[in-house]
């Protein structure tokens, strides 16, 4: 789509009107009055009138403008996707306040508002009408240049959110872990900066990454281990690991799941996420040198499965007892933090993986958990999230917890019936792997999908935690020796 900032408004399909609940009827409204709309956050009124420039106008409230934020710019640019008419490809937008937050925050709820997965929809009525440009009316000169170089970067990862929500939407009968590790070589064809390696079942069973290879052998595509490289000028001495879980269905295993299997296709989230960051990297720079580890593999059973009660030795040889086949995620997320620690002395690891469903009950659809061994990386992640409206929560590392991994014929076990707290224990697995490097999980069980359309998150993959780790990147100093 092509962005324009004139400061006169020419011909449209669509002229969308944010209004503040205090704002007095704008003079383009020829034949209307503002009527009996009030300005409430996401009331919206479409007008349609007798004029060639604006035949149709959208008002979007935006509620008080006292108590204005980011987060309700967003969703009103996300309120107007929803209420876009099919056919209407010109849009124009003036904003009731010159503010290049506010503005920044309206176009990218709308970008991701505007969202669908549509692949698999053979019907054109059913497919989204392709935007072919958007007008937004400025008269401020030195916010025109600002907005200029800012809605390249807003329309690049905006691009990558939807582009994240495409691969973790898509049904693994279409991506599988082969699948996956074609997307991200394609990927890494677009920059020169970008390394990608990857390895089969065979490779991975000769470097002894037995977890990973156990969880996949139950399924006919086996397990494939992904390595993404990214280095520009970095200021990082040692590099930044970024590990994602890619459990492209998870069916449960021998322990079969008993519902919601069809959601299951979103549990390579992490990995869809983190391989996201790379496709910005592919078109953003940043003097960083950073590695993906993306652990790819279906949770299947059969004959060949791994089975509960089976000792598996993790790539550091640690051994593990299998009490339930399916808390997988933990398992291949060993094995490649265990391998970055080995290989690359990361200067720090952030692992993002669907790992469990205790998410949802801690903390629902909305927000994600998160749980470190290192105060300023988790404060620096926080920090983070708030400055794009993600919401991310801390749960503590407790050490008597952290005692419960503990397996009584093996080093450590899998699952620990007792416990509850099942965020915090799988936290706990993991911590074991990364032994000092500082440390971060996002655990996105809950918040990875949702079956509500919520403004700018349409029903199904949500895309969450790529802003926030986009601009956890853009902030980082090394500052963790
Ligand atoms: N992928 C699931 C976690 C999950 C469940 C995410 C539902 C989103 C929605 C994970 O592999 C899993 O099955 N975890 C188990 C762990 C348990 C056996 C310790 C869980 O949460 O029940
Ligand atoms: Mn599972
Ligand atoms: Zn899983």
């Amino acid at each position: 789509m092509n962005i324009s900032l004139p400061a006169k408004l020419s011909k449209c399909d669509l002229l969308i009107l944010p209004l503040y609940a205090s704002n007095t009827p704008p003079l383009l409204l020829k034949d209307h009055s503002r009527a009996d709309f009030e300005g409430k956050t996401n009331e919206t009124v479409l007008l349609y009138q007798k004029d060639k420039l604006t035949p149709r106008i959208l008002l979007v409230g935006l509620g008080q403008e006292k108590k204005t934020t980011t987060e309700i710019w967003r969703q009103a640019g996300g309120t107007v996707a929803n209420q876009l008419k099919k056919g209407l490809s010109k849009l124009a937008i003036i904003p009731p306040k010159e503010s290049l937050r506010l503005i920044l925050a309206f176009i990218e709820g709308f970008y991701l508002g505007h969202y669908k997965y549509e692949p698999f929809l053979n019907d054109p009525e059913r497919q989204q009408t392709p935007l072919s440009e958007l007008q937004i009316i400025i008269q401020d000169k030195t916010l025109k240049k600002e907005l200029e170089i800012k809605l390249k970067e807003l329309q690049i990862i905006t691009k990558t959110v939807n582009s994240v929500r495409d691969q973790v939407n898509s049904p693994s009968n279409i991506l599988n872990p082969t699948q996956f590790a074609k997307n991200s070589q394609k990927v890494t064809k677009k920059s020169r900066k970008i390394n990608c390696k990857i390895f089969d079942e065979k490779s991975l069973q000769k470097i002894n990454m037995n977890c990973l290879v156990s969880v996949g052998k139950g399924a006919r595509d086996k397990a494939k281990l992904i390595i993404l490289e990214y280095k520009s000028k970095p200021i990082n001495k040692r590099p930044l690991v970024l590990v994602g879980k890619g459990i492209c269905f998870d069916a449960g295993g021998i322990n079969l799941k008993t519902r919601d299997l069809e959601y299951m296709k979103y549990d390579m989230t992490g990995a869809a996420t983190v391989l996201g960051i790379f496709e910005i990297l592919a078109e953003l720079n940043l003097p960083l040198h950073i590695i993906g580890v993306l652990p790819c593999a279906e949770n299947m059973l059969g004959e060949n499965a791994f089975k509960p009660g089976d000792i598996l030795t993790a790539y550091d040889k640690t051994t593990v007892e299998i009490l339930n086949t399916d808390a997988e995620g933990r398992l291949i997320l060993a094995d490649a933090l265990a391998y970055a620690v080995k290989n690359f002395k990361p200067e720090i690891i952030i692992d993002v993986a669907t790992l469990t469903g205790a998410a949802i009950t801690a903390l629902g659809y909305d927000i994600a958990a998160l749980i470190g061994n290192n105060q300023n990386l988790t404060t620096q992640l926080k920090q983070a999230a708030t400055q794009v409206d993600e919401k991310i929560w801390e749960l503590p590392l407790d050490p008597d917890y952290k005692k419960e991994i503990k397996s009584d014929i093996a080093d450590i076990k899998n699952y620990s019936a007792e416990v509850g707290a099942g965020v915090i224990m799988g936290g706990a697995f993991l911590e074991h792997f990364v032994k000092d490097t500082p440390w971060a999980h996002l655990d996105m069980g809950g918040s990875a999908w949702t079956n509500k359309a919520k403004s700018y998150y349409p029903k199904g993959a949500t895309g969450r935690m790529v802003r926030t780790l986009w601009q956890f990147l853009k902030n980082y100093k090394p500052t963790f020796d």
